[in-house]
């Protein structure tokens, strides 16, 4: 079957990912190309609805097994009504986060490794994207730029949290050069936009979307 392209942005918090989502978003408008464009957790009616859930800071008590298997009932829900159905139809599917977050956040952030791998195994079955661009920044930069009474659940768990979620990010990194591009994410936003559009670009053509 013909298929689209799956690009997912990952990063740890405060990396400016989202910013980087929306200028690629603005590209596709300019040059006609038919994307989707989505986040986790999120991207449809019940994904928002859990990710209202897994967000709320008055949800402190939330377990990490409950944590997790929310986070993949939300991808599980994305990916068959919303990403499987778009790719396809050949379109370019654009996900701000996806499975990458939660092998960082859950798997290394709350130490559950390989059960996460295997929960997601489950949520995405086949769905694994061709192009992942991770934001890197140092955890401690990432925190100052969210003010702290804006903070959701997950930010305002402990730095050594965050410490654990970057180091997992730069391994995984590491682990599949071939999918990750990463991006220095203390560069100015435009430098950033033009380092992703090339990337992008030259995996539109591969494909010959453009
Ligand atoms: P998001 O709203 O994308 O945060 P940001 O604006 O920083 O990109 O994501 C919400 C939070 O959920 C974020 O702290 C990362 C976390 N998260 C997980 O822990 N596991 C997951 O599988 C996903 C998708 C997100």
């Amino acid at each position: 079957m013909e298929r689209g392209l799956f690009i997912t942005f990952e990063g740890p918090d405060g990396s400016g990912k989202s910013t980087q989502v929306e200028y690629l978003r603005e590209y596709f408008a300019e040059k006609g190309i038919p994307g989707v464009f989505t986040r986790e957790p999120g991207g449809t009616e019940i994904g928002e609805k859990i990710r209202g859930i897994i967000l709320d800071r008055h949800n402190a008590e939330m377990g990490d097994m409950t944590e997790a298997l929310l986070y993949a009932a939300s991808r599980a829900q994305h990916v068959e009504e919303k990403i499987r159905p778009a790719l396809e139809q050949g379109m370019v599917v654009v996900c701000d986060r996806y499975v990458d977050s939660s092998v960082a956040y859950q798997g290394y952030g709350r130490n559950m490794g390989e059960q996460i791998r295997e929960i997601n195994r489950y949520a995405i079955q086949d769905c694994v994207p061709d192009l992942t661009f991770l934001i890197e920044i140092d955890p401690r930069e990432g925190r100052k730029r969210i003010q702290a009474g804006d903070r959701d659940r997950m930010e305002k768990q402990a730095l050594a949290f965050h410490r654990r979620v970057y180091r997992g990010y730069q391994q995984m990194a590491a682990l599949e050069p071939q999918r990750f591009v990463v991006i220095d994410g203390t560069q100015d936003r435009e430098t950033m936009r033009r380092q992703i559009r090339e990337t992008v670009d030259k995996a539109l053509s591969q494909r010959n979307i453009i």
